[in-house]
């Protein structure tokens, strides 16, 4: 783990333009951070999903239209806060499903696992940590047909190329008639998406900063946080939303883990994620190119956030 983290580091800070993957915000810290991000009111994402989930699920059963009991393999499933209004209705209708969510964080799907089994006792929940693949490989093999859940917006994270190949991965690891549930955040009002980014109490900020205090732990290295800045821009005409740190000085910053300098300017840039916004028709697309059929958008009322329903 810390050695893929190693190069990666190594291979970002000594590119011509730096960057680091976002994926490397949640070491604990950072996923509590963004726990912070996701009760900040300016982050929309969060309330609207749920409100999908709180409003919508019976929609969302009826739409699946499986004959029979069911697996649902949520990718990512974090703390699983929207997913348990999903969950809690199947439950409460008796519907014969299983539940297996999977992460990469031991600890996330364990306090997961307990805290489900504590409030809906009869959900039938088998938990799997590790890589997407091998997890979706064993669960085109059963006989069960599935609802793959991939939600949050996380889809946002990929550059274009990498979104294909990942949609490509789900595709071949489903059977026919099976569907996945994709949380998308959709293009709106620009000031709205940068809000919530560029909050006025920095947590967005921290949530950033967070990847130089790791790479000091981790790393050995001795960025000093303060002389460094956060900043975000948001292009409505491509929905891009990319988050960058800002060096506010000409300085040096000496990795020992890595025998590496790294040399700042005054004002250069770390690129450390895209949070991409799409439009409904850049989604029908997405669906199509990918060899999926759209059966159904479920919005929130602003919409705001679709759970959008692909069929394979
Ligand atoms: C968890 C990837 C959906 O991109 O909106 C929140 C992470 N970054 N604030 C997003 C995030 C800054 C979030 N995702």
């Amino acid at each position: 783990m810390t050695d893929t983290f190693a190069q990666d580091v190594l291979k970002g800070l000594t590119a011509k333009n730096k960057y680091i993957s976002s994926m490397y915000f949640y070491d604990d810290n950072g996923s509590r951070i963004f726990q912070e991000i996701m009760n900040m009111p300016e982050y929309y994402p969060t309330n609207a999903e749920f409100e999908i989930f709180s409003m919508q699920s019976k929609q969302i059963f009826e739409a699946l239209q499986f004959s029979g009991p069911f697996n649902i393999v949520e990718l990512g499933s974090g703390d699983g806060f929207k997913t348990f209004k999903l969950l809690e209705f199947l439950v409460n209708n008796n519907v014969d499903f299983h539940y297996i969510p999977i992460d990469i964080s031991q600890q996330a799907v364990d306090m997961l696992t307990v805290s489900l089994k504590e409030r809906l006792p009869n959900l039938k929940i088998h938990p799997k940590v590790g890589d997407y693949f091998e997890i979706l490989k064993a669960n085109k093999a059963s006989d069960y047909q599935s609802l793959l859940l991939f939600l949050g917006g996380n889809i946002g994270n990929y550059v274009q190329e990498k979104v294909d190949q990942l949609l490509q991965l789900f595709n071949e690891n489903m059977k026919t008639g099976d569907k996945l549930l994709v949380g998308i955040d959709i293009k709106k009002n620009p000031i709205i998406i940068h809000s919530a980014y560029y909050d006025k109490h920095g947590i967005t900020k921290r949530f950033n900063l967070n990847l130089l205090v790791r790479i000091n732990r981790e790393l050995d290295a001795d960025f000093k946080i303060d002389d460094f800045d956060f900043y975000c821009h948001y292009n409505p005409i491509t929905g891009d939303l990319k988050s960058y740190i800002v060096s506010l000085r000409k300085q040096v910053v000496e990795i020992k883990a890595l025998n590496q300098i790294i040399e700042f300017d005054y004002n250069e840039l770390i690129w450390t994620e895209l949070s991409k916004k799409y439009s409904l028709e850049d989604i029908s697309s997405l669906a199509k190119n990918s060899k999926f059929n759209l059966n159904k958008n479920f919005l929130d009322c602003k919409h705001y956030f679709v759970d959008s329903m692909w069929e394979k």
